[in-house]
């Protein structure tokens, strides 16, 4: 895309004092068109501003999620190489190779599968409140619970012996660290993918009723290579670590500073109420914030603007998910309304394949935590509290905590 006007650059900052909030300027954005041009390291870019348009849009087949392609508007200013392509997984690929990886995989994500592993994520949030609770005051909510919670649970789902567990632990925050030189990445990347094609070829040896087992047979028929299974287990690590640890602190902390919603939640064991919470919670915090990033492959028009093959083009959800047209008095945190429709796991092909196991594990962590401890608290004003500004997943880098 040319363009000889001047484009704000993307991604925008928060207001100071305003952490929940996305930046005033992409919402000033959302007001005035639908469709805006913004600057992506320097290029010009579609952005897609409103709810009903990102639905529309998003799984449109004249758009690729391929970061490989020439000018995709990626997250970090040099593009992944090639070489990469393997190590990454299915969520870069398009149709109908991401749907045949994606089917290969998706059955231990069905809902009925993921709810018989509640009574264990149960066990896994129960054992590390105690280790809280017998453990010293302050604590790092993030290290202590929030960060092992979805490292557990994921290793649970893969199969990862339990002394690895430490390696992975790291490999999985070394991935989602964008702030990370992109060598670093690489190199932490390639090292995790060894790994799990060595787990794969255990697995193969010796299966158990874990996910990377049921990968490993699917490369004993031949419809998965060694190195695909392991990018699998990559994405699956990725994808599924600190995306549930940062909404379990960032959503901690906003239910700290709003202590009538803390309340409700707290004083509610019903189930409904509790999984109500979560999805208000998702809507609300939106801890993907820096956009679906996509390109467009074909030339083809959309409200009265053509968008050409190669223009970049993006779909922030966190003011898809504050669009006033779909959600009433949109900047307020109501756990009781119901926010549902909120589109904070994507929409489309690439919708998040993980969304029933990260559903559950959120409503045991809410469910429980601030039961358990009914006097938890922040240990530091606000104004101490680091956030993930530059990180494609907001949250807090850590959150002291007392009781
Ligand atoms: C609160 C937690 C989570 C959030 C907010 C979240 C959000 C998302 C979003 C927005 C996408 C779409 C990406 C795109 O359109 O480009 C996605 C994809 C994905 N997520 Fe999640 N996710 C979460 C937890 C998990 C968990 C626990 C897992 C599994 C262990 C997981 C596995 C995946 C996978 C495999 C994809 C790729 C799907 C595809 O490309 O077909 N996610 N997630």
């Amino acid at each position: 895309m040319t363009t000889t006007e001047s484009v704000p650059d993307y991604p925008m900052t928060r207001a100071a004092g305003c952490p929940f909030d996305p930046p005033p300027q992409l919402t000033r954005l959302q007001q005035e068109a639908p469709l805006v041009k913004v600057a992506v390291f320097g290029k010009p870019v579609w952005m897609v501003t409103r709810y009903d348009d990102q639905r529309q849009l998003l799984p449109d087949q004249r758009i690729s999620a391929d970061v490989f392609r020439p000018d995709f508007p990626g997250t970090t200013r040099d593009p992944l190489p090639e070489s990469e392509r393997g190590s990454v997984g299915f969520i870069v690929m398009d149709d109908p190779e991401h749907a045949r990886l994606r089917r290969l995989v998706s059955a231990p994500f069905a809902i009925k599968r993921v709810e018989a592993m509640r009574p264990r994520i149960q066990g896994i949030v129960d054992r590390l409140i105690d280790q809280l609770l017998d453990g010293p005051r302050p604590v790092d909510l993030v290290t202590a619970f929030a960060l092992p919670t979805a490292s557990q649970v994921i290793c649970e789902l893969l199969g990862v012996p339990y002394e690895d567990r430490d390696a992975f632990d790291r490999a999985g925050s070394q991935l989602a660290n964008v702030g990370l030189p992109m060598e670093d990445r690489i190199q932490a990347r390639i090292g995790i993918g060894k790994y799990l094609d060595k787990l794969v070829g255990d697995k193969l040896a010796d299966p158990g009723d874990d996910l990377l087992s049921g990968v490993a047979e699917q490369v004993r028929a031949g419809r998965l290579t060694r190195w695909d299974a392991a990018g699998i287990g990559v994405l699956l690590l990725s994808a599924g670590h600190e995306t549930t640890s940062n909404m379990i602190a960032l959503g901690t902390l906003a239910l700290l500073e709003h202590p009538g919603q803390l309340e409700l939640l707290r004083d509610s064991d019903d189930p409904a109420v509790v999984a109500g919470a979560v999805e208000e919670l998702l809507r609300y915090l939106t801890i993907n914030h820096h956009s679906r990033r996509r390109q467009v492959i074909e030339d083809f028009e959309y409200g009265g603007r053509l968008l050409k093959a190669g223009d970049g083009i993006l779909f922030p959800s966190d003011i898809a998910n504050r669009d006033p047209s779909v959600f009433a008095e949109p900047d307020r945190l109501d756990l009781t309304r119901d926010a549902s429709r909120h589109i904070t796991f994507g929409v489309g092909p690439h919708a998040c394949l993980g969304q029933p196991l990260a559903r559950v594990e959120l409503q045991v962590v809410f469910g429980t935590l601030y039961r358990r401890i009914p006097t938890l608290r922040s240990a530091v004003p606000m104004d101490h509290i680091g956030f993930k500004q530059d990180s494609a997943l907001y949250g807090v880098h850590s959150l002291p905590v007392t009781w």
